[in-house]
């Protein structure tokens, strides 16, 4: 009986499968769906009926043949409507071009981690290299060495996060004391650039956050001057914000640069394009314009000539060597740079905020 059975799923099954190859519409594949799989009248249905004449103990091994059976109908007819759908094009059932298709999300860098990228980027192409400090660090690295003394404003608690029973150690204010850890460990030629977090104990707003992100530089050599730090902004400003930005250089104050210059560029909303006097100048300032307020300038970094007491503190003889250092939020980068209104933005982390960017 068993063979018998055999030979006749065998039978069927070659007629199913010369039967489904020849199928070019969704239509016909349902008739032969129809045919097999039925449940009154169907193939397999009358092969299940069969089953009765069987001896007991003969049945499960022949129940097992006709499922197997049936497996492999549902599946060359799962495959075939596959096959005839994507033959038959939208009008078939069960493939429909004009269906949207389904979201398939690409992921990407966070907006600040793209800035930051970019910007390691251009110092590489100018030979810097990349040097990452600690979050936490020794007071007399974010302080002391960077001849910023003890009754300094800046250290006032106000500003710092001190950790509990580790009186020497501090979360870095910003990412200046890279600049003593590189120069501890090494002599000039030094040409770096360290980009990380800081913090500050400040109510987060518009523009404040208790943890930020900098990007710290610092080279050192003989011969160093101001015009390198100038040529070196410049470079650095035109090619991320546009090669008509102008640059400004405000005198200010850091102990551990001197002199210190604070850099503006030219707002690139309103008066980053030239004048159309043809002088060179640039155009006046919109009075209502809401990214520089009216000013034409965007205040963008901090930067100076290496204090040389510092050099001193960190085992480098300023009589010989010179050199120059700046910092820049990446925050504030990335604002400037897509028009953010609102820094807190930046860490709500909303992908339909953050897919705009990049
Ligand atoms: N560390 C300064 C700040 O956080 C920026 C700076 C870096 C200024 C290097 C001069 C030189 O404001």
């Amino acid at each position: 009986m068993i063979d018998e059975l055999k030979k006749e799923i065998e039978r069927v099954r070659q007629s199913f499968l010369n039967e489904i190859v020849q199928i070019q519409s969704p239509e016909k594949l349902a008739a032969l769906k129809e045919r097999y799989l039925s449940r009154k009248k169907g193939v397999v249905s009358q092969l299940i009926a069969k089953l009765r004449e069987f001896a007991p103990a003969e049945k499960p091994a022949a129940g097992q043949l006709i499922n197997q059976f049936k497996a492999t109908i549902e599946a060359e007819l799962a495959s075939g409507e596959e096959s005839v759908g994507a033959r038959t094009g939208a009008a078939s059932p069960w493939c429909d071009f004009s269906l949207p298709a389904s979201d398939f999300p690409v992921g990407r860098f966070h907006l600040i981690a793209e800035i930051q990228r970019q910007i390691e980027d251009l110092f590489l192409h100018l030979g810097y290299e990349i040097a990452i400090g600690p979050e936490v660090e020794l007071e007399d690295y974010n302080f002391t060495k960077l001849n910023i003394p003890e009754f300094h404003p800046v250290r006032d608690e106000q500003d710092t996060f001190f950790l509990d029973g580790f009186d020497d150690m501090v979360l870095r204010t910003h990412t200046s004391p890279m600049q003593v850890r590189y120069m501890l460990a090494h002599q000039p030629p030094l040409k770096i650039i360290s980009p990380g977090k800081a913090f500050r104990k400040d109510d987060p707003d518009a523009t404040h956050s208790p943890c930020f992100h900098q990007v710290e530089g610092l080279l050192v050599d003989r011969g160093i001057h101001f015009s390198h730090l100038k040529g070196t902004l410049e470079i650095f400003c035109r090619s991320f914000f546009g090669p008509e930005v102008k640059l400004r250089f405000r005198p200010g104050y850091f102990p551990f640069t001197e002199p210190s210059a604070e850099v503006d560029i030219s707002c690139f909303l309103c008066s980053g394009r030239q004048s159309h006097k043809g002088d060179g100048g640039l155009a006046a300032p919109q009075p209502d314009c809401k990214v520089c307020k009216g000013s034409g300038w965007l205040e963008i970094l901090g930067s100076g000539m290496v204090h040389p007491q510092v050099l001193r503190n960190c085992g480098i003889d300023p009589e010989i060597y010179s050199g120059f250092a700046f910092g820049m939020g990446i925050e504030r980068v990335s604002m400037i740079k897509f028009g953010v209104p609102d820094l807190r933005l930046l860490y709500e982390n909303d992908l339909r905020l953050l897919g705009q960017f990049g």
